[in-house]
């Protein structure tokens, strides 16, 4: 017998979950040293504007498609269009869920074992950056260590997809996130009253515009995307158990609302944190690991806070990382006729094989190299650079020119015809985003990320005929593909 396909049971259960899904690694361990490197104030008012102009009108997109269809993001396309092209698109979406899915349990698991870590009283040796960062890099080269960990997070994960949408992800959600939300309030809370943490206030909102470029601009987009987690359909799928009913675009906003929230304050608690205790507010990807740690060994009360941070980031991790595997579990549960609890083993254990590789890039395989890269690069590249935006791209030019605008307006007016009557503008300015600046700008975006824009640019008077012809042949296969 088939299983009836689960729908939520609230609205604010779906915002949740779908909060969780967005508020992840992205927001907590990255968006903090990004905006650090990028000149603080200046590059969150771009993340800011990349965010409301692109990022919600393709994630509206997103949950409509899912909504609409009822489906995982082969299903959707495959119930619209039927074109073999365009559930390719879908399909890249699944591979791009098991690929993120197998090294971001690998980062989470650090995750976990730094909340062991500071159990067991690890940080208090730390008395500066040099010798926490020798403890990570012991950390990271132990096998056992690192595998062992990305073992706890995949189980977690199988854990929570295997109880369900409703008893698993819903329930999940509805207590990991407010447990998240209160640890960082109390974080923040700590970080402003340190002395010294005026500084680190004044860091992140004095914008230094200078070191604003085309790359930051195109950091803070590629950002946008990864942070509500488009491009590759776990909006899509999460939007596939909503009921017409509910408003699409209240819930997009407030999820995007709940994510930049959450990215504002962790980078409030980090940075207030980091200046009063003197450490270098510029150290990259080892902010959180490396930094952090000597900060709460200087911290009075410092295993507390350790501990409570490191949770938070868990259960962040935790939420993202369930959204990943249901993308894959209910490809196969509706397009393949599994059984949940038969997808969520398979593809789980599978995921996890995948990314032991991941987990060796940093000890015994860390001289492998595929491409010029470790395993765990290739897939982050694969992923964050190709499927990702080549995924956005693809959905925001199916809604806006292939699905037919008519029929998204009316899917879209379910539940939200107050919208349409009160505000037919804003109507207005999501289709002109959606149909012309979002692919654009994600189209730029792709360039940059494989490396195709600058090479292009070079050779832009030369080559034109080349690049003429390649956009000819793109807009054929769109063409060709309605
Ligand atoms: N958004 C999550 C984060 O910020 C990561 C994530 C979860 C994701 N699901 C995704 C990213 C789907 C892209 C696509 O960490």
């Amino acid at each position: 017998m088939i299983e009836q396909r689960e729908h939520w049971g609230s609205k604010a259960g779906f915002i949740l979950a779908a909060a969780g899904s967005a508020i992840g690694l992205g927001n907590i361990w990255k968006f903090p040293y990004i905006a650090g490197e990028n000149g603080g104030a200046a590059f969150i008012f771009i993340y800011l504007i990349c965010i409301a102009l692109i990022g919600l009108p393709v994630l509206i997109a997103e949950i409509l498609l899912g909504r609409s269809t009822q489906r995982n993001p082969v299903g959707a396309f495959k119930k619209l269009s039927g074109k073999p092209f365009w559930v390719t698109v879908g399909s890249m979406g699944v591979l791009a869920g098991f690929i993120i899915l197998s090294f971001y349990t690998v980062i989470a698991g650090w995750s976990i074992g730094y909340i062991i870590e500071a159990l067991r009283g690890s940080f208090s040796q730390f008395s500066d950056p040099s010798i926490a960062s020798t403890y990570f890099d012991e950390r990271v080269s132990d096998v056992n260590w690192i595998v062992g960990y990305h073992t706890l997070f995949s189980i977690l994960t199988m854990g929570v997809v295997y109880a369900g949408v409703n008893k698993g992800i819903e329930k999940g959600s509805k207590i990991m996130m407010p447990v998240l939300f209160f640890l960082l309030v109390i974080l923040v809370i700590r970080g402003v009253t340190l002395p010294g943490a005026e500084k680190g206030l004044t860091f992140l909102w004095s914008p230094d515009w200078s070191k604003i470029s085309g790359q930051s601009v195109l950091v803070a987009l590629g950002h946008a995307f990864f942070t509500i987690s488009l491009g590759m359909g776990a909006m899509m799928t999460y939007g596939s158990y909503l009921s017409k009913k509910d408003h699409i675009p209240s819930a997009a906003i407030q999820i995007v609302f709940l994510d930049t929230l959450i990215a504002l304050l962790a980078g409030i608690a980090i940075f207030t944190a980091v200046f009063a205790m003197g450490q270098d507010p510029a150290s990259g990807p080892g902010l959180i690991f490396v930094t952090l740690p000597v900060v709460f060994a200087k911290m009075p009360g410092g295993v507390v806070w350790a501990i409570s941070f490191f949770l938070l980031l868990t259960l962040a991790a935790l939420t993202s990382a369930i959204s990943l595997l249901e993308v894959v579990v209910a490809y196969f549960v509706d397009e393949r006729k599994w059984k949940r609890h038969k997808a969520v083993m398979v593809f789980g254990l599978i995921t996890f094989i995948i990314g032991v590789p991941s987990a060796l890039s940093f000890n015994i395989m860390s001289d492998v190299h595929f491409f010029g890269k470790t395993w765990f690069d290739n897939a982050d590249y694969l992923a964050s650079n190709i499927l990702l935006p080549g995924g956005g791209l693809f959905i925001s030019i199916f809604v806006g020119w292939v699905w037919g605008f008519d029929k998204v307006l009316i899917e879209l007016k379910e539940g939200s015809e107050s919208l349409f009557v009160k505000y037919p503008l804003v109507i207005k300015g999501w289709k002109i985003f959606l149909k012309y600046l979002s692919p654009v700008m994600i189209l730029i975006v792709f360039l940059h990320s494989v490396g195709l824009l600058e090479s292009a640019m070079l050779q832009f008077r030369t080559n034109w005929v080349n690049i003429s012809l390649t956009l000819t042949a793109i807009y054929l296969l769109l063409k060709g593909s309605k």
